[in-house]
């Protein structure tokens, strides 16, 4: 039976609510939602809505004013401890007299976390772990990239019900239905960056950026990345288009021609060096790491099945996978199916994984799949809060 009322988990529900608003507006924040409750009546909710904004929970306090005193928060994550943009929550909830605190995970950020523990040296009351897997997962990619430097690594791919992501020209506009489609939008609007490999680049000319359904407002538009071994792309390509704003990452070999890389370098596009695996293919592992050090918190990859066989089996980058099945055969022998490349040579080889979630997009079934020794919530993170022992005396 779980230790917390219904009440209580309905207002973490409702706080986890608000905090999704922030999907694709709050990197390199978490997304966080706060719920402020006194003798039972909802004195004020909101959610942090970008960098530089206030945090949920200095929000909802400026809102109920000096009614916060004696009041209940429900926060998805332990309220942060630092100066950062903006002034530490744990200094603004003692200050407003909050009586206790509840809050999901703890924050992982060294620089952020300890909150708790200063406020339960302020006197506040605090308890953890109400709704800790969902609050873990909606904020996966702050959570990996917070504790490792790497970005969390999700893989979208559309096949028929054969398996193929495309015919056997190439073609695969469009095999999932708009439903799926407006649901890739999503994901791209709340990722750090696409990746993409020089197949696909050429085959579809697609422009990477992110529509969302109904969506009007862009924090900002995902970063565009393209492997690009030898530095054969087209400048042509909807990828180079200047209107498209921002520069596009373009990933090659160490010893790619010289006059290449000066030529997008020119244009105003970044060149990142990947060394070569022994396949040929450029090391993934290093783009991701890559981009985690410049601040991507979150890769999307949309491949074809040579990249897609790369991230998930030559060299595992990829934390969950959404396929989405249109419901139709395409067949044929040359036809690309999920997964290219040489594939494994016997089933104990396999890479296993764990699915999900099965659900439905319009017409298609969406498969979400998390594969084995992929980026996880550590128990750690889920357990409920234990005070430390006091330090032994000297
Ligand atoms: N249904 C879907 O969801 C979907 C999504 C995307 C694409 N597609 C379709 O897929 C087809 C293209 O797929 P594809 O398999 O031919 O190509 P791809 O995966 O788009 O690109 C593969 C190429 O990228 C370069 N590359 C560099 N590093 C790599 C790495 N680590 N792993 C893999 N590739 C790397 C290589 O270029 P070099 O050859 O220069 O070495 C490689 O040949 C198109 O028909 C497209 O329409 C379908």
């Amino acid at each position: 039976m779980s230790k917390w009322t219904a009440k209580q988990t309905g207002y973490m529900k409702e706080a986890l609510r608000l905090a999704r608003q922030g999907w694709g507006l709050v990197s390199p924040n978490p997304m966080v939602g706060a719920v402020l409750v006194k003798r039972g009546r909802v004195l004020a909710k909101n959610w942090h809505s970008g960098p530089g904004q206030l945090h949920a929970e200095a929000a909802v306090l400026a809102e109920a004013g000096r009614k916060a005193a004696g009041a209940e928060l429900y926060v998805n994550l332990e309220p942060c401890a630092h100066h950062g943009r903006t002034g530490p929550c744990v200094e603004a909830i003692i200050e407003a007299k909050v009586a206790k605190v509840f809050y999901s995970v703890p924050d992982p950020h060294a620089v952020a976390a300890g909150g708790a523990r200063l406020l339960e040296d302020a006197g506040v009351e605090v308890d953890r772990g109400l709704l800790a897997d969902e609050a873990w997962e909606l904020n996966q990619f702050f959570f990996k990239w917070a504790t490792t430097g790497v970005p969390f690594v999700i893989l979208k791919t559309a096949a028929s019900l054969d398996g193929k992501i495309a015919t056997s020209s190439g073609d695969s506009r469009w095999i999932s239905s708009k439903a799926a489609r407006n649901f890739g939008h999503h994901i791209r609007a709340g990722v750090d960056a696409i990746l993409i490999g020089r197949n696909t680049a050429c085959k579809d000319d697609p422009e990477l950026s992110a529509r969302p359904w109904g969506r009007r407002k862009m924090h900002r538009q995902p970063r565009r990345v393209v492997l690009d071994p030898a530095l054969k792309l087209p400048f042509d390509l909807k990828l180079f288009d200047p209107a498209l704003g921002g520069p596009t990452t373009v990933v090659c070999a160490p010893e790619a021609p010289t006059a290449a890389k000066e030529e997008l370098r020119r244009l105003g596009h970044v060149v990142m060096e990947a060394p070569k695996l022994p396949s040929g293919f450029l090391s993934l592992s290093t783009v991701v790491n890559e981009l985690g050090q410049s601040g991507c918190q979150s890769v999307l990859i949309e491949p074809g099945a040579t990249l897609a066989s790369s991230a998930l089996l030559e060299e595992p980058v990829v934390d969950l996978v959404h396929i989405f099945l249109a419901p139709m055969f395409l067949g044929g022998r040359d036809a690309p199916g999920l997964l290219g490349g040489p594939g494994l040579a016997a089933l104990n080889l396999a890479r296993a994984a764990e699915i999900l979630k099965i659900g439905r997009k319009g017409p298609d079934v969406h498969i979400m799949v998390r594969p084995n020794g992929a980026f996880k919530p550590s128990d750690d993170a889920r357990s409920p809060w234990q005070p430390e022992p006091p330090a032994a005396a000297q």
